[in-house]
């Protein structure tokens, strides 16, 4: 081997042992550098003839290309490896089980209420929201609830340890039925103009405001059993106008069920009943043609036409507003259109009761 090739060997293994870019560097310098050993072997051409500085420098250039060409490739070879090492560091471990995201959905009573507000909006009833702790007076008294009825004794009714401004505590409303005082009031309010002008009209040509509202919500009695919960869920309903009869009421209702079951066949029976706030009174009971239940009286609903005391306690004249009331419970509507037999399940947050809903 001559010394040009072993030179060309050593820049090679220099190059080899650099562990680092700034290694390299510094061997590089050694070779190719100002004062390295080609610039050297370059110098000491001088006293060379014409002829023997042609082969030489051919010769020496030969090795110079050499080295360059080891050099490219050991740098390329070190940011590879600093590449590599960089991609092992940041490893993702795909085998690994990655943290499953449940995904939720809707309660089955959040399903009905909302198929509730739907339906009923359809038919143009307004949806309105009210307090869950409710005064004696909107609870009771302004329902026509005489102060010795049932309702209103410890057993039935949740009281809060606070006094309203009449002295009497504070209730859990125990049906939702206060919120048809309460809407009624605010609705005399909202449209005080379009009242008053009805009011004042003696010519029979002025339509009074109607009131069409449903009010759905959590409600709570002292009860628990496989149909009671001591938080349950009622919606209430309200017509009130000129001329609003028990046909509505029938037509209204019996509407609302077919649509809500998806069922044409169903049928509807108003049975004879009695709540202080209506009168007539009637217990709505409905009967699937097919299916689990058929051939079954299934009781869903409470409804009435409004007493003219609750009327004038809602601020309007009874001798000119008539109309009907209800009130459901969607936690039995859901418990009819999922076949649930224990209503405690809906309360319970159970998972593996609750995503077979979704
Ligand atoms: N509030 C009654 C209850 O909780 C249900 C009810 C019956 C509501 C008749 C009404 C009605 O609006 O007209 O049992």
């Amino acid at each position: 081997m001559n010394e040009l090739d072993s030179l060309v060997d050593t820049a090679r293994a220099a190059f080899a042992e650099a562990k680092t870019p700034a290694e390299l560097e510094n061997a590089k310098a050694q070779f190719l550098g100002k004062s390295g050993r080609i610039t050297e072997l370059m110098k000491g051409m001088a006293a060379l003839s014409v002829e023997e500085k042609k082969s030489r420098g051919a010769a020496i250039n030969v090795a110079k290309q050499a080295i360059e060409a080891a050099l490219t490739d050991r740098r390329q070879q070190l940011a590879d490896d600093e590449l590599s090492l960089q991609l092992r560091a940041e490893a993702l471990d795909v085998s690994l089980p990655g943290r499953r995201r449940i995904s939720g959905g809707l309660h089955p009573v959040s399903r009905t209420l909302e198929r509730i507000e739907e339906i009923f909006s359809s038919m143009g009833f307004d949806v309105a929201d009210g307090p869950e702790i409710e005064s004696d007076w909107h609870s009771f008294t302004s329902l026509n609830n005489p102060p010795n009825h049932p309702a209103r004794s410890m057993q039935d009714t949740f009281y809060v340890d606070l006094n309203g401004d009449d002295g009497i505590p504070y209730n859990l409303r125990p049906h939702t039925s206060p919120m048809q005082v309460r809407y009624a009031h605010q609705h005399i309010k909202k449209y005080a103009a379009e009242f008053a002008a009805a009011a004042a009209d003696t010519t029979g040509t002025v339509k009074a405001p109607e009131i069409r509202v449903i009010a759905p919500g959590r409600t709570y009695r002292v009860d628990s059993d496989a149909t009671h919960s001591p938080m349950f869920h009622q919606c209430e309903g309200l017509w009130l106008g000129e001329n609003v009869s028990f046909k509505d009421l029938k037509v209204v209702f019996t509407d609302f069920c077919r649509t809500f079951f998806e069922r044409d066949d169903l049928v509807l029976r108003f049975r004879p009943s009695f709540f202080p706030f209506t009168e007539p009174s009637a217990e709505i009971d409905i009967q699937f043609a097919s299916g689990p239940l058929a051939g079954r009286w299934l009781e869903v609903s409470g409804s009435g036409q409004v007493h003219p005391n609750v009327v004038r306690n809602m601020g309007l004249d009874p001798e000119r507003y008539i109309g009907f009331a209800f009130g459901m419970g969607p936690d039995r509507l859901t418990m009819l259109r999922y076949g649930v037999n224990d209503l405690r399940l809906f309360f319970d947050g159970d998972l593996r009761f609750l995503s077979q809903f979704q």
